[in-house]
């Protein structure tokens, strides 16, 4: 297994893949990325130091994976990069997916020489607690793509549900509409954004408030999803608010940045202000 991008989605990945028993390659551009995951990975099982390679990426040397998982930064450009890194490396045998929350599956698979090969697999944060993977067919997916895909997520014990290439998928077409309009309550001065959580958490019954979410998701990659989705199904209701726009250029992007609509300490745990 071999898991592009050592973020927090890259990391959650190659956590779950360890705990199953899979060898895995974690690979990123950033060394302090890599650094920081082998920390966090190495705190697992013991055996875990034996089948967890980092990987300065993109790779000076060809690499072996039956199956490559791209969780690199909500750009287009960047992935449809790493997609061509993974054809070049990897053969014609591996799948190679993507853990996209919102990009084309279709358009990603233009990059390769099999894009039968490609599919989406899409997991939710945090990986090891959150039981769901969304499978993505692309336009040019085949059966056997779907089926490894799905052979992956149960080795994982993960629950999967299959869905068409579309934007955001199924997840976020839904939950980002509400995440954005949280956002407008706020730029409106409506509610604090405690009270905001809180109308979701007692009112709605969710567990976490979309502002506290918006915050683990990371305030870049909530712009990126709604972008493609503004962009991709043309309805103004996916536009985004003046004030995200506002956090992600002043580097507020949320807990990963230890501020966004919240302040965070250096282990990530919300500080009341
Ligand atoms: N954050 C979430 O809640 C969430 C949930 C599901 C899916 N996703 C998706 O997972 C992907 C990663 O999200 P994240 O939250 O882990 O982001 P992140 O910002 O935490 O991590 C991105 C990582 O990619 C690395 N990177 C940057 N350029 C690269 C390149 N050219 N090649 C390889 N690595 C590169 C960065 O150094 C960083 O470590 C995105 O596509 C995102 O939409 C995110």
């Amino acid at each position: 297994m071999l898991v592009v991008g050592a973020g927090q989605m890259g990391r959650g990945i190659a956590q779950v893949c360890l705990e199953a028993d899979c060898r895995v390659a974690l690979a990123d551009t950033q060394p302090g990325s890599l650094a920081r995951a082998r920390d966090e990975l190495m705190t697992g099982a013991s055996s875990v130091a034996s089948r967890l390679r980092t990987v300065n990426w993109p790779s000076a040397e060809p690499l072996q994976a039956r199956i490559a998982i791209e969780a690199g930064p909500e750009d287009f450009a960047i992935k449809a990069e790493i997609f061509c890194e993974l054809d070049r490396l990897l053969g014609e045998e591996a799948w190679l997916a993507s853990n996209t929350s919102s990009i084309s599956i279709t358009a990603l698979a233009a990059n390769v020489r099999a894009p039968e090969r490609v599919l989406g697999l899409h997991f939710m944060n945090p990986v090891p607690k959150m039981r769901l993977v969304e499978i993505i067919r692309g336009l040019q997916t085949s059966d056997a793509a779907i089926a490894a895909g799905r052979a992956l997520t149960d080795k994982l014990a993960k629950v999967s549900v299959l869905t068409k290439d579309a934007p955001a998928f199924l997840v976020n077409r839904m939950l980002v509409p509400l995440v954005l309009e949280a956002f407008f309550l706020l730029e409106q001065g409506q509610a604090t954004p405690e009270d905001i959580d809180t109308a979701v958490k007692l009112g709605l019954n969710h567990p976490m408030g979309p502002l506290t979410l918006a915050d683990f998701v990371g305030l870049d990659t909530l712009l990126a999803i709604s972008e493609v989705l503004m962009r991709d199904l043309g309805d103004d209701k996916y536009r985004a608010p003046v004030l995200l726009r506002h956090y992600v250029s002043a580097g507020w992007l949320g807990r990963k940045a230890g501020r966004g609509v919240y302040r965070y300490d250096a282990q990530g745990k919300q500080v009341r202000t």
